[in-house]
């Protein structure tokens, strides 16, 4: 068989936070994607970065071994090996980044270099065997939200994306987690906001929203109203928290989720496109889902929203944008170093 008939086979590496993973995909259908977390930063209320970075030294051997077994494919059928370049941690990127360009030279594979937040939302194109498959069309609006990123990106191409729209300082997951945090609820703190949020009334408190003009976010005026708020009313009663604390949560919830809504029915008006979707971690958000759902029925949108497994952090979003810069011929030299900050 001549070099153009075999399958393309894409080993993934994502590391740019604390969830290390592989995944195998095989001409752009998924073959495997294991993602193993890292629980040593739950008593520290955040992510430490070295270590996550330690985290990712122990694990990468394992998850790759993983992700090749389970994909049923031998390593010599990989055709080359797609890594997160940035954005990120430094210490974290470093170590998925060495296990590429080891892998690259040792199995003489091309290596391509993935921006994180184009893998998130090229996630919207993993196909699965043997289930429906319905992708975007071009161009699409994505709000890419999670706990380092908020924006809303104009998708013209599979490899040509243009952020229309971003947060001047803290992402949507960041506040999330942050008012989370002084509520004394765990970390990441989105999921619990998110669980006590469906029993509390969204319209109880009314914190602070930013003016910002455009089709740009802000979320750091809005923690601090919240940190404020809960301390005034501390004062007054020790047990205010405990006493309000699914109103706490759907009001801070249905905040967020207006001022992301906002921002996003304007990039539809001002842009005219109508295909709309959602990346990104936050997108797990129970509330928002259904704001997007009721919004695109009001306003005729195609709404696609990806599996929830491929909204968070993992390595099957990048060896998708692998296979796609692959088919592209956009192939990375040894020389390539992480970034911890990245443009699209
Ligand atoms: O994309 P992601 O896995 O990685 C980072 O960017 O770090 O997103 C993680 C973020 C965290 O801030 C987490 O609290 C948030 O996604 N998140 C949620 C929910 N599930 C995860 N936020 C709100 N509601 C959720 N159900």
């Amino acid at each position: 068989m001549d070099n153009e008939e075999r399958p393309i086979v894409i080993l993934g590496i994502e590391s740019s936070c604390d969830d290390t993973s592989a995944a195998i995909i095989k001409d752009g259908v998924i073959l495997s994607n294991i993602v193993a977390g890292q629980k040593v930063h739950e008593e520290y209320g955040g992510v430490v970065p070295e270590l996550a970075s330690r985290a990712h030294q122990q694990n990468i051997i394992p998850v790759v071994d993983q992700a090749i077994k389970k994909a049923g494919v031998s390593q010599s059928e990989v055709s080359a090996i797609a890594f997160t370049r940035g954005p990120g941690l430094l210490g974290s990127l470093l170590v998925g980044t060495s296990f590429a360009k080891g892998f690259s030279l040792s199995a003489g594979v091309p290596l391509i270099e993935v921006n994180h937040l184009q893998g998130h939302v090229l996630a919207l194109f993993i196909q699965e065997n043997n289930e429906p498959f319905n992708p975007p069309s071009f161009p699409f609006l994505c709000l890419l939200v999670s706990g380092g990123n908020s924006q809303i990106i104009l998708v013209e191409d599979y490899l040509k994306m243009k952020v229309i729209g971003q947060t001047i300082d803290d992402a949507a997951g960041e506040a999330f987690d942050k008012c989370a945090k002084v509520m004394g609820l765990p970390y990441p703190g989105g999921p619990y906001i998110d669980k006590f949020a469906k029993e509390g009334d969204p319209l109880k408190f009314e914190f602070s929203r930013p003016r910002i003009p455009g089709l740009d976010y802000s979320f750091s005026g809005l923690k601090t109203n919240f940190l404020y708020f809960l301390r005034d009313n501390l004062k007054e009663n020790p047990q205010f928290i405990e006493e309000n604390k699914t109103d706490l949560c759907a009001s801070l919830q249905h905040t967020i989720n207006d001022i992301l809504m906002s921002k996003l029915k304007r990039a539809v008006k001002e842009t005219g496109i109508k295909e709309v979707t959602i990346a990104g971690g936050v997108s797990a958000n129970s509330g928002l889902r259904g704001r997007l759902q009721d919004d695109a029925k009001k306003y005729s949108w195609n709404l696609i929203i990806p599996k929830f497994e491929y909204t968070m952090d993992n390595a099957a979003m990048i060896a998708i944008t692998g296979y796609y810069k692959y088919l592209n011929k956009e192939f990375t030299g040894q020389d390539v170093v992480p970034f911890a900050r990245t443009q699209l």
